[in-house]
């Protein structure tokens, strides 16, 4: 399957571009959005993170002409430490395009999709121990409940994880899927959808690794350098929201008398995300679920 760029424009418009400046594609996947910016800037440096070692294959092979372009083998959670390492430790503005790339879903050996059959594996990063596997075969009941409820807001997570449990060890994608086929035979999008989120989530830890970033970026990023981070569900969106809004309110306990505010860390570009396209919905049906949050950085005034 071809695979898109999500909210290409949008998200790199956002990002207010300087020609020479140092930016951060915290997602490279494909190397889409990384392209993008390194064609519209003169000198400037890119830096392109992945841990999954396809996608960084894929993106060094489409940006091999671009010397500004740098690949980072590691998860965006390491990026202070990363970017350090080669000298960098200030930069204009990063783009994150979270979620997983079309050939991450298309290829069956990595077991992300519900409709085809293969090892229960679910990694990002090849190199990590822990699988989907593990989790289905080895976590409590109560963990497998909490799993599908936080991380999939699946209805069914307590009959799911209850026949799970009697019935592993379950070795494949399709194991699974004849599970959540037996409680949910109504349901409109695949029954499997919510539960194979679910543990994707978990596997990588994803929303735990967003968490503790978001507040990294803010170290880094220059005075008005952008933050443009694109989310794929509600969990993520809410994290994204959320960080944004503490960033961007000055909290003065009640009481305090203050003649000059003190500038917040962030300001919001846009106070609600910025949604795809008619046209580009109809064209990709995965960007459906994708929102846009950007945040600028503020100089703070002492
Ligand atoms: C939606 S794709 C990015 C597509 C890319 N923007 C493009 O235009 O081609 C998301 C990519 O981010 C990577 N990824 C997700 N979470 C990550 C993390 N915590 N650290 C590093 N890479 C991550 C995935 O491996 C995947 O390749």
């Amino acid at each position: 399957m071809k695979h898109y760029s999500v909210l290409l424009k949008e998200s790199i418009e956002a990002l207010n571009l300087k020609e020479n400046g140092i930016y951060v594609d915290a997602t490279l996947g494909g190397g889409g959005h990384s392209e993008a910016i390194l064609l519209a800037l003169r000198g400037g440096h890119v830096y392109g993170f992945d841990q999954d070692q396809y996608a960084l294959n894929t993106a060094k092979n489409r940006l091999k002409f671009f010397k500004n372009f740098t690949a980072i083998d590691s998860n965006f959670e390491f990026i202070v430490e990363k970017l350090s390492e080669l000298g960098v430790d200030k930069i204009d503005g990063v783009v994150m395009d979270l979620g997983m790339s079309s050939f991450q879903i298309d290829d069956a050996s990595r077991g992300f999709s519900y409709m085809r059959d293969a090892q229960l594996d679910m990694r990002m990063n090849q190199n990590q121990t822990k699988t989907a596997y593990d989790i289905v075969n080895h976590a409590t009941y109560e963990e497998l409940v909490y799993i599908f409820e936080v991380y999939g807001e699946e209805d069914f997570a307590k009959p799911i994880a209850k026949k799970i449990i009697e019935l592993r060890p379950l070795k494949t994608t399709f194991d699974l899927v004849k599970i959540t086929d037996m409680y949910k035979y109504m349901s409109k999008s695949h029954s499997a959808k919510q539960v194979f989120q679910a543990l994707r989530i978990a596997v990588n830890d994803e929303l735990g690794v967003l968490e503790r970033t978001l507040p990294k970026l803010l170290t880094i990023l220059k005075p008005e350098g952008v933050l443009s981070i694109i989310t794929f569900h509600s969990l993520e969106d809410r994290i994204v929201k959320h960080f944004f809004k503490t960033y961007s309110e000055v909290h003065i306990p009640k009481g305090i008398p203050m003649i000059n505010l003190p500038t917040p860390p962030l300001r919001l570009a846009n106070r609600k995300p910025i949604l795809p396209s008619e046209a580009e919905l109809s064209e990709n049906s995965r960007s459906n679920s994708a929102k846009l949050r950007v945040a600028i950085k503020n100089e703070v005034k002492r």
